[in-house]
This record gives C-alpha cells, sequence and structure tokens, in this order.
C-alpha cells in the first residue's frame, strides 16, 4: 500500500512497482483515479485517520507500507500544526499499522531538509569532500518545519526497529525534477529551466555557487522502489542520490540538450534558491541495489519526452 500514491514521486513508485506485477493499494486524500492508475485500488483516506488507515490495511490484508503522503516544504511553513499531522502523527500510525498487525516493512520518504544548510557543515569544520559528500549519520540540523518533521520520521522509525524489531526503511531524497512535479515551490525553479527553454523562452534564475544533489524523478523513485523490493534491507535511512552539480553545470546540461535555451544566471542579493546539502549514496547502493539510471543529461532528455507527450 502506497500512501500519497497519487502524488509526484508516488505514480512514478506505483507505475514501477504494476511493471513489476505488485498488486497496488493507494490509500490517498485525492478522490479521483489518475489516467493510467485503473490497475490499483484506490483507498481514499486521510493518513491522520488512523481507524480508517488500519482498516484498510486489515481487508486488503496489506504486506507493506510505503509512506509518501507528506506536507512538503512550502506547506509546512505555512500549515505547521498540519505539517505535524500529517507528517509526524500520519508516520506514526504507518510505525503502529507495522506494528499491529506484523506487516513485513515499513519504507517511507525523508528528505535532505534534515540535515540543515551548507553553513552549519562548513563551521563544523566538514572539508570541501566531505561535505559534497555527506553520509547518512552525519549530524543533522534541519532549519525549517519540513526538515524537523522529517528528522523524527527517521528517529522514530529507528526506535520503533529497536523496540519492535520491525524492518523500517527511509529513503533520503535530495531535490528533485521531472514530469509531474507540483509547481509553486522555490524547488521549481529546475522543471522551469527545462521547460522554459524547451518552449523558447529565456529564464533567469538566482546564480548559486554551492553544489548541490539533484535527481530525477524515475531515480528517485527507483530508489524507493529498491527500498521495498530488497532483500534483506538494514532498518534505517539510505541517501538516495542523483547528481552533484553547481547552477552552471546544470544550465549547461540543457544548453546541451537545448542549444537555443536562452537561460540568465545572475547573482542576487537575498537569494532566496534553496542550495541543499549533497549526500552520498554507497549505502544504498551496497544494500539495496540502488545505483541511478539516468546521468543529469539523460534526466533532462526524458523530461523533456514526457512533457512533450
Ligand atoms: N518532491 C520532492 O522534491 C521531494 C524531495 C524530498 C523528499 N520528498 C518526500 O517524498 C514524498 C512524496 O513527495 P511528492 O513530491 O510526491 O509529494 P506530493 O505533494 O506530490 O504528493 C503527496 C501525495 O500525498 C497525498 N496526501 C497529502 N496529505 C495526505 C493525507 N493527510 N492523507 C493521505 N494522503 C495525503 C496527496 O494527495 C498527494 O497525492 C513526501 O514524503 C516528500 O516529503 C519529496
Amino acid at each position: 500500500m502506497i500512501t500519497g500514491g497519487y502524488g509526484f514521486i508516488g505514480m512514478y513508485v506505483t507505475q514501477r512497482l504494476l511493471a513489476d506485477r505488485h498488486e497496488v493499494f493507494i490509500y490517498d486524500l485525492l478522490p479521483n483515479t489518475p489516467e493510467g492508475f485503473e490497475h490499483t485500488v484506490k483507498i481514499r483516506g486521510n493518513l491522520t485517520d488512523q481507524k480508517t488507515l488500519f482498516e484498510a490495511v486489515y481487508a486488503n490484508k496489506i504486506d507493506q507500507i510505503i509512506n509518501l503522503a507528506a506536507l512538503r516544504n512550502n506547506d509546512s511553513k505555512k500549515f505547521p500544526y498540519m505539517a505535524f499531522q500529517v507528517n509526524c502523527a500520519g508516520f506514526v500510525n504507518c510505525l503502529e499499522a507495522v506494528r499491529i498487525f506484523g506487516l513485513e516493512r515499513l519504507v517511507y520518504a525523508s528528505s535532505v531538509a534534515v540535515l540543515g544548510n551548507f553553513d552549519y557543515y562548513r563551521q563544523g569544520g566538514y572539508d570541501l569532500e566531505t561535505l559534497y559528500r555527506l553520509p547518512e549519520n552525519c549530524a543533522k540540523q534541519p532549519t525549517n518545519v519540513y526538515g524537523v518533521t522529517k528528522l523524527l520520521n527517521e528517529q522514530l522509525g529507528e526506535q520503533y526497529s529497536k523496540i519492535y524489531g520491525m524492518k523500517v526503511v527511509g529513503c533520503r531524497l535530495p531535490l528533485i525534477f521531472g514530469a509531474g512535479k507540483k509547481g509553486g515551490s522555490k524547488t521549481s525553479v529546475f522543471n522551469e529551466m527545462i521547460e522554459l527553454s524547451y518552449h523558447g523562452s529565456p529564464v533567469e534564475v538566482e546564480l548559486r555557487e554551492e553544489r548541490f544533489n539533484i535527481v530525477y524523478v524515475k531515480d528517485a523513485a527507483k530508489g524507493v522502489y529498491c527500498g521495498a523490493t530488497a532483500k534483506d534491507p538494514q532498518s534505517g535511512v539510505y541517501n538516495i542520490c542523483g547528481a552533484t552539480v553547481d547552477m552552471l553545470d546544470y544550465a549547461d546540461a540543457i544548453r546541451e540538450i537545448l542549444p537555443k535555451a536562452d537561460i540568465t544566471l545572475r547573482k542576487k542579493p537575498g537569494a532566496t534558491t534553496p542550495v541543499n546539502t549533497c549526500i552520498d549514496s554507497a549505502a544504498a547502493r551496497e544494500q539495496i541495489g540502488y545505483t541511478p539510471d539516468f546521468d543529469l543529461r539523460a534526466g533532462i532528455l526524458d523530461h523533456i519526452g514526457l512533457v512533450v507527450k
């Protein structure tokens, strides 16, 4: 059962599981079944409603939950109480469902937002090489409500697995680009750069010097899929990485595919484009078999193909 299965990442995870002939139940607030998802069982429910969630798990003999339902960064900032309800209390409902019904595992999406910003690590004496390859167990200092809720997921997941011997697998995802991402967030700029360039419109974005990690959505979904299907993953959190680049690299990759792209990168006072710390996914490669299928250029090309369709 995938909570939030009709969301941006959930749809790709679902497609991957269906292609692999898994039976997929989608637990989501959305009333309508999106096109192409007719082979899933839709359960309309709120993650915060424990009774409905438990009934859905029990009645459908669910063996595993993939929890992707969450409020993302912007909404968590606007509605912190609701972010706590969905991202934290809703997450505990999933843990409890796994505990009570003896499910095989819980897989969930965490975020690099648990880590905090670049300066925190720079001041902490990390050298640049380490800074661009932070491992799962590095110190964490989230700087927003969203990151705090995700850190609670990681830490509570660890406690449940210690106390009850449950399998709880977190996939810590970086910035993501790809077709279907909800607009309106600061990270939409990475999709906009591709899409505006494709349509021949000029695009001006803020130039940041720091490097960041960005993954194509099909690889983010692959990471979650690997967490769900790996034979015997350890409980814990796995970094799911894409490419570590800076804004210039990202713009160049777009220009390579779309030579007429009119992208201007400009330093701006009061910079707002988020730049996340980078992570290293050696553990995911070794323990759950995750490696990205798309390098940056292949991801951009695939994204263009899907948008044009
Ligand atoms: N998109 C990113 O860039 C990104 C990066 C890192 C981590 N993540 C994490 O990955 C997961 C999926 O993100 P996404 O981008 O697909 O999000 P999304 O907002 O596109 O999708 C979330 C889905 O959850 C559903 N949902 C929301 N609240 C619910 C509730 N209370 N009960 C039931 N369903 C509910 C929504 O209807 C939606 O279908 C989230 O946990 C998010 O925090 C996303």
